[in-house]
């Protein structure tokens, strides 16, 4: 019997997406507004989704305290008013779109929760554009 537990997050950065493999001219087409050398600002919502057995003992799948420091930690304070390009490691090789910071927390996560339970998350850039990972 699998059950979800889910929290959710927020982070504010700022990034530009850009690839240096690409001419300027490219960049621009591909990215847009996105490709702003000045950088620009996301209110990022992040939606974390672990699914396992409940522990017989606790009644919990994961104790929802531990979820909320492993993220905070690991994510916000990482992440929060941040330019991810320029004042993280993560993001210094890697364009910053939703998809390739959706991975990233994946990872971050993954090594904080226990094996046997399924991680899997959403990442909020707007209200309306937003991707899932489910993991590797
Ligand atoms: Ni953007």
């Amino acid at each position: 019997m699998l059950v979800s537990v889910f929290r959710k997050a927020h982070f504010n950065a700022a990034h530009r997406l850009h690839n240096p493999k690409l001419s300027e001219e490219e960049n621009k087409k591909l990215f847009g507004l996105c490709n702003n050398p000045s950088y620009h600002g996301h209110n990022y919502t992040l939606e974390v989704k672990v699914t396992g057995e409940i522990d017989p003992l606790t009644g919990y799948v994961i104790d929802t305290k531990i979820l909320k420091d492993v993220i905070q930690k690991e994510i916000h304070d990482r992440f929060d008013h941040r330019n991810l390009n320029e004042d993280t490691v993560e993001f210094k090789e890697l364009n910053p779109t939703a998809e390739n910071i959706a991975v990233v927390i994946w990872d971050l996560l993954r090594p904080h929760i226990d094996s046997k339970l399924q991680l899997s998350l959403r990442l909020y850039e707007t209200e309306n554009n937003f991707v899932e990972f489910n993991g590797k």
